[in-house]
């Protein structure tokens, strides 16, 4: 079948690799891809915000199989366009994709289905969320409704920081995100990532992961899109995760079916454990960044196969078959990543690296540039590596970072460390 993979980043180089180790895959595109993905698929220039671009793409192409990477897209309706048009799609409608796109619904739903998560009020306007503040104290969490690229969660220690947070978004910082606010219990616990196929009405839970969001190491300095992954997550025992699955999950996929928007794609599930229960920190409607390239790396060939009984509807039959194994990657950025850096300086070394089934660098944001691969974005490589034990992946993973000649680049040297 003829496959085409919406995204360029690494979430997507990884999807793409899983993907294209499947005999089912005959023709594989990538749009827009980059320098990595450009090895196994065909890069085609697309504007992949555009539904009606994108459909006409796929019939002039055969494409069989759209897999959707980012959450913007399924957002604005590309996956609707898709599935009108009669072409298979992965990825939730954009009703069900408010799961993602807004903070407040979400909310909503967890009290319809009962699911633990935060206590949380919503404001339109600044003085009434300012006196809640006042009343609930600090720690506290401010979170702007809508998307705002993973910025929009204050989490605030004393009450000056979350007062200020309400001035920034109902002072327009975050755009039309900001027009309502979520204010939120603060909960402790360990994070973790449950990631769940869903479709419409069955759920297939594909593995979990803890991603590392600080800049630095020990888990300090700003928040980014992520610096490393690795999968499993110790932290989420089977125990809990069926708990997450009976308390959170399955009543959120019957509500959505229940107000005729089922959720058919990957539900990426924050939990926050503590004392062995699960509660919701948030939904994403798509696969985490790094942490499907572990995931990926994990399950191989078998993901086209889930995610196609997925969007057809069969999972209520699919099996995933399981390695007792363990994965890591170490996100490789450049400098000044997640404020100002320069592009365009060029990654040696990437040649001599192995390319398995156990080892992969996935390219985030690369371009190709007369023969040399050349960094084009803030998170530019996903180093990754599988191994018995995830000492043995994260050993092999870093020998890899270490053969990596790119002196602009950076990593943090702890990926893994909370589990180890
Ligand atoms: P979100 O974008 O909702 O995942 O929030 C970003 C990060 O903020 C999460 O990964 C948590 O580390 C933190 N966070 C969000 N909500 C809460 C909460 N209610 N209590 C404690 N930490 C939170
Ligand atoms: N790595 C966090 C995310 O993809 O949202």
């Amino acid at each position: 079948m003829n496959i085409l993979i919406l995204g360029s980043g690494g979430r997507e180089h990884s999807l793409a690799w899983a993907v294209k180790q499947n005999p089912k895959c005959d023709r594989l595109i990538a749009a827009p891809g980059n320098a990595g993905m450009a090895e196994i698929a065909e890069c085609a220039k697309l504007d992949i915000m555009d539904g009606g671009a994108v459909v006409t793409f796929a019939e002039e192409n055969a494409v069989d199989f759209v897999i959707v990477g980012p959450e913007a897209p399924l957002a604005a309706g590309v996956a609707d366009r898709l599935r009108d048009a009669g072409v298979a799609c992965f990825g939730p409608s954009a009703a069900a994709a408010k799961l993602e796109a807004s903070k407040a619904f979400t909310k909503e739903i967890c009290d319809a289905s009962g699911a633990p998560t935060a206590g949380y009020a919503r404001f339109t306007e600044a003085a009434p969320a300012k006196d809640y503040i006042r009343e609930q104290g600090a720690p506290i969490v401010v979170k702007a409704d809508g998307l705002a690229a993973g910025k929009g969660v204050i989490v605030a220690m004393t009450d000056d920081e979350a007062l200020a947070a309400i001035d920034d978004m109902f002072g327009g910082e975050f755009g039309a995100a900001g027009a309502e606010v979520v204010i939120e219990e603060f909960m402790e616990g360990e994070e973790a990532s449950f990631f769940i196929l869903c479709d419409g009405t069955d759920v297939l839970p594909i593995g979990t992961a803890q991603d590392h969001k600080r800049v630095g190491e020990g888990d300090t300095g700003p928040n980014t899109g992520g610096m490393g992954a690795y999968s499993p997550a110790p932290v989420l025992t089977d125990e809990i995760a069926e708990r997450a699955l009976a308390e959170i999950i399955r009543p959120t996929v019957a509500e959505m079916a229940r107000r005729g928007t089922p959720y058919q794609g990957v539900l990426y599930a924050g939990l926050m454990i503590k004392d062995g229960a699960p509660r919701l920190v948030e939904y994403n409607v798509r696969f985490g960044d790094p942490e499907c390239q572990v995931l990926m790396m994990r399950l191989g060939a078998q993901a086209l196969d889930l995610m196609l009984a997925c969007a057809e509807g069969r999972l209520a039959d699919a099996r995933v078959n399981w390695a007792e194994d363990h994965a890591l990657t170490v996100v490789m950025a450049a400098k000044g990543y997640p404020g100002s850096y320069d592009k365009g300086s060029v990654i040696r070394g990437l040649d001599g690296l192995p390319e398995t089934s156990s080892e992969m660098t996935f390219h985030a944001g690369t371009v190709l540039d007369g023969g040399s691969v050349v960094a084009n974005g803030g998170r530019v490589l996903n180093v990754t590596a599988r191994g018995d034990s995830l000492q043995d992946a994260r050993d092999r993973a870093y020998a890899m970072v270490e053969a990596i000649d790119w002196p602009e680049g950076f990593c943090r040297k702890d990926i893994g460390w909370r589990a180890l």
